[in-house]
């Protein structure tokens, strides 16, 4: 970046005076040359932050660095992928199982990187489906995903999929209440009969398996967002919630009639010791839970068919409604887990509140009433401050471990500064256009990383070159290391970024892995040695043991298929080079090829329909001689005769 500025500052140097390369101040924002050198990283150097924005309707999770804003990957998670073949693979399928059978898409929303003693620790992101409930974990060692897990007795889960300072659990709220258990009866029965369940999935502290070990029946109210106490409010969880009113029919005016909502604040320890004990029903249920083993390589499904459900008005203590204005929206918790963070989606002022006053206020019950045996806390007595931001439509906070706050406002297009504490106004930015979330690598944990604020907005048009009438969404990373924030450049995201997380590089570099090796590999139908490569004809299925290498697949003629045979292409990449994939796709298969990486094994399924003589090749281009790895399958009639036979090179 040195290098750079000196250059702009010779170039610059023959027409201006070189005063205008002065590093220290620049006031002229994206146009600055000092803005340029912030994100210039330069052709073999690398980003110093990782981030990972949710992909929205992509249903998958997209890998950026910070601050070039370059995309490296776009992870799969929920959502069929042609590119590398997750979703149409045979062992991928499974993944994508629901109780509602396969489903290729998903919603991704929000992402949370987990943690040990409230630091990031880089080793899983989870993310979560908000339309058909779902939690994924991903390895940050593989950037794949890992494990699925459907949420029952949820629909829209998006207060999700926040964790605990030690991952203890990863929490979903359902957005929308529904009948719990689901049932044939009356939408305008909701008021006092819909259900909102906020469940706490466990994550094995080893290999981060995933268990949904309680679920918390809420009244029928709209859980938004949520964030994990940490800290001295480490055991607490807290969501937001909108709709109070339980309204079930045109919202946007009746479920804005009360002035507060609330924040529901669930102490989750005291729930976790009341089913320990025993406590809860076990409900009859049904769910999907998706496990991806790295050593075979292959996913499966399995449904769970109970679970656990808590009345929170049986655990006393264990559950407060903290009133908040305005139908907030986001519930962020600052890195000393003292501060509640309410942004009142339709109010101009961000309300905090106090964690040492909500005990307090509980100590000396200083209730307001109560909703559905829940008390709730005095407002007053609970309140620790009010931003009075000037701005219009609050919605996410994030902060950057000094001291400070910022807040996206959605109807003002901007990020407000403010100090914790004082709660002053000490800077704002405009976004370009419809700020929703916002991004600090380690924003969401005690520890942030506080040099850049990523803005992720819902609206680009004039941004970028036209490109008909949908545009991909946009970012904009603002430096935030100096008292003024300053926007410093500007990239398109894939789908719908709603939030994203963010790491300093190296904690996870160290742990990226570059191959799957080859004396590991436990596939069911890998091909270890070419001289494993075979073809078996089990009934009308037919099995090949394929293996490939630069640059030929063994086999790579095969005769004796018929039509309406099922062919499993069981495909072993025998190369154990960093970043040397091939490919496989057959002519007029249903599905997508699949790209397998050095040591793996994938499978794909081609159902012939048509007698004659169809071409395979590789989809990655391998080496020079990439053009010639191909092969043919001869495929005859039904009725044939014609035995299995295979070869390469006869
Ligand atoms: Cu293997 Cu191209």
């Amino acid at each position: 970046m040195k290098n750079l500025n000196y250059l702009i500052c010779i170039l610059f140097g023959l027409g201006i005076t070189l005063s205008s390369c002065n590093q220290s101040q620049n006031t002229n924002g994206a146009l600055a040359s000092s803005a340029a050198e912030k994100v210039y990283v330069a052709p073999g150097e690398q980003d110093e932050f990782y981030a990972f924005l949710s992909g929205g309707y992509s249903g998958n999770l997209t890998v950026y660095g910070l601050p070039s804003g370059r995309m490296f990957k776009e992870i799969p998670v929920f959502s069929q992928f042609p590119t590398s073949g997750y979703g149409y693979s045979e062992e991928t399928k499974p993944m994508l199982n629901t109780s509602f059978g396969f489903v290729p898409w998903d919603d991704l929303h929000h992402p949370d990187i987990s943690q040990t003693n409230g630091e990031l620790d880089g080793r899983w992101i989870f993310v979560n489906g908000n339309n058909t409930p779902r939690i994924a974990r991903v390895s940050l060692s593989t950037f794949e995903t890992e494990e699925i897990i459907e949420v029952p007795n949820s629909a829209g889960n998006h207060s999700s999929s926040f964790i605990t300072e030690n991952t203890e659990y990863v929490v979903a709220g359902t957005r929308f209440s529904v009948p719990v258990p689901q049932r044939d009866m009356s939408i305008n029965e909701y008021k006092g009969n819909f259900k909102g369940a906020l469940s706490f999935i466990s994550v094995a502290p080893d290999n981060g398996r995933l268990n949904l070990e309680f679920q918390v029946l809420m009244p029928g109210f709209n859980y938004d967002l949520s964030h994990p106490g940490r800290g001295k409010s480490h055991g607490w969880f807290f969501f937001s919630t909108y709709n109070t009113e339980e309204a079930n029919s045109l919202l946007e005016v009746m479920a804005s009639q009360n002035d507060k909502d609330f924040i529901a604040a669930v102490n989750w320890k005291k729930i976790e010791e009341y089913v320990k004990n025993g406590g809860g029903t076990k409900m009859p249920a049904n769910y999907a839970h998706n496990v991806y083993d790295e050593e075979t390589h292959t996913g499966t499904s399995t449904m769970i068919k109970e679970v656990v459900t808590v009345d929170p008005t049986n655990v006393p203590g264990a559950l407060y409604f903290l009133p908040t204005p305005k139908s907030p929206h986001g519930c962020d918790v600052d890195p000393t887990g003292q501060y509640i963070i309410g942004s009142g989606k339709l109010s101009a002022d961000i309300t905090v509140h106090s964690f040492d006053k909500m005990l307090a206020a509980i100590e000396g019950e200083k209730f307001d009433g109560e909703a559905y045996g829940i008390p709730i806390l005095k407002f007053e007595e609970v309140l620790a401050g009010t931003v009075k931001s000037g701005g219009l439509g609050p919605l996410h906070t994030e902060f950057d471990g000094k001291g400070n706050a910022y807040t996206t406002f959605f109807i003002s297009s901007e990020v407000v500064k403010w100090k914790v504490g004082s709660w002053e106004v000490v800077d704002r930015k405009p976004t370009y256009y419809s700020v929703g979330h916002l991004m600090i690598p380690g924003g969401n944990s005690r520890k942030p990383f506080g040099k850049y604020v990523v803005a992720m907005n819902k609206i680009t048009k004039d941004r970028y070159l036209p490109t008909g009438p949908e545009m991909e969404h946009s970012a904009q990373i603002y430096d935030i290391s100096g008292e003024k924030m300053e926007l410093i450049y500007d990239f398109p995201t894939h789908g719908e970024p709603h939030y994203a997380a963010g790491c300093p590089a190296d904690l996870l570099t160290a742990n990226s892995k570059k191959i799957y090796r080859l004396d590991e590999n436990k596939h069911e139908y890998a091909t270890i040695g070419a001289d494993d490569a075979r073809v078996e004809r089990k009934g009308n299925e037919v099995h090949v043991y394929m293996s490939t290498i630069r640059s030929h697949f063994t086999p790579d003629n095969i005769e004796g298929v018929k039509v309406g045979d099922k062919v499993y292409f069981h495909i072993t990449n025998h190369e154990q080079d960093f970043d040397v994939p091939h490919g496989f796709s057959m002519i007029g298969q249903g599905t997508s090829e699949i790209l397998v990486m050095p040591g793996q094994t994938k499978t794909s399924l081609w159902e012939p329909k048509k007698v004659g003589v169809w071409p395979f090749y590789c989809t990655d281009f391998c080496s020079a001689l990439h053009q010639e790895m191909q092969g043919y399958v001869r495929v005859s009639p039904a009725n044939s005769n014609i035995d299995l036979s295979w070869s390469l090179g006869e």
